[in-house]
């Protein structure tokens, strides 16, 4: 019988942080990449003394108070951690981690992506020439909205949207305006020409672009309901990188049937991989799945973080990032 602390790892992971986890701990690996059920989950905190799951594994409180659990720590891959019931995990004494900085700039590019193909109609365009429709360049064809200049307000002001308006700010000369419960200093947000806002209101009312940023939590649930996307400009795109049920979808996609906004970018969505039917045929809205961090790179560094984490903790360290 192995020494080695046993850690179950919930999805297939890129083949280097496969390796490294399994020459560390007596790893049990999911080569199918089958979701693991409830029950499943349960099994593995009775049966390892690590998990290690992804965004998309619900830890909830009760597979956390399984009986005879066995798991000290779960290390997830990834930095939003909503899939995982921290307080219950808090309570029982189990250690969580999350994988913050890797990848941040993967996803703030990802975000300027989705706000460059939404404003400039490339998604549509894409679909146009792959369907045999385009007839050839004229002056009135497919013209969208200007980035360049534009005003960008974000939602959460956290590493990944500083990140966005880095490239926003500094790239495409747009003005930034954020609002965040806990704003960096005058200085941090000067030399990224971001301004502050009291509220999301007023953020909503004076941008060409919002992007959103926030963490999902119970208190930003359906945060952008159908309310505060009336306040939005009627020319105005919406950009999620976040999490989708910060966003009310089915408001969002009546707002957009309706023409309160014109259009949106979204890589994140309330039930995925389901997304709103009326929201798949609309040609104003670009739709990604979930690749905020979907690089090699990132993918990687995250896989290393969580194995990092749990490295330490078996060596009786301080963790690296601890969430609860
Ligand atoms: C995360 O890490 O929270 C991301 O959503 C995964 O891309």
């Amino acid at each position: 019988m192995s020494a080695r602390p046993r850690v179950v790892v919930t999805r297939s992971l890129p083949a280097p942080c496969e390796e490294e986890v399994s020459r560390l701990f007596d790893a049990v690996l999911n080569p199918d990449d089958v979701p693991l059920s409830f029950d499943q989950l349960c099994a593995a905190m009775r049966e390892a003394d690590a998990l290690l799951p992804t965004v998309t594994d619900r830890v909830t409180a009760d597979v956390i108070n399984t009986a005879s659990r066995r798991a000290r720590i779960i290390a997830n891959f990834g930095v939003g951690f909503n899939n995982i019931n921290v307080a219950a995990a808090a309570a029982a004494g189990v250690t969580v981690t999350n994988t913050p900085d890797v990848l941040t700039d993967d996803t703030a590019d990802l975000a300027m992506t989705l706000l460059l193909m939404t404003a400039r109609r490339a998604g549509e365009g894409e679909r146009h020439v792959r369907q045999g429709k385009w007839t050839g360049w004229r002056p009135t064809h497919m013209l969208g909205t200007r980035v360049s200049g534009k005003t960008l307000g974000l939602i959460g002001f956290g590493r990944i949207a500083r990140a966005v308006a880095q490239r926003a700010h500094h790239g495409f000369g747009m003005r930034i305006l954020f609002t965040d419960p806990y704003p960096p200093s005058p200085e941090q947000a000067r030399a990224l020409g971001a301004e502050p806002r009291p509220t999301v209101e007023d953020v909503l009312r004076e941008s060409d672009f919002v992007s959103l940023h926030c963490p999902a939590t119970p208190e930003t649930r359906h945060l952008i309901n159908a309310e505060r996307l009336r306040l939005m400009k009627r020319r105005a795109l919406l950009i999620n990188t976040a999490r989708g049920d910060v966003v009310d979808e089915a408001a969002l996609a009546g707002a957009l049937a309706a023409g309160v906004l014109a259009g949106a970018g979204l890589d994140v969505f309330e039930r995925e991989p389901t997304v709103t039917p009326a929201l798949l045929t609309m040609e104003n809205v670009v739709l990604l799945p979930h690749l905020g961090s979907a690089t090699t790179d990132t993918r990687v560094a995250m896989g290393m973080r969580s194995i990092e984490n749990l490295s330490l903790f078996f060596a009786g360290k301080p963790v690296r990032d601890r969430v609860a």
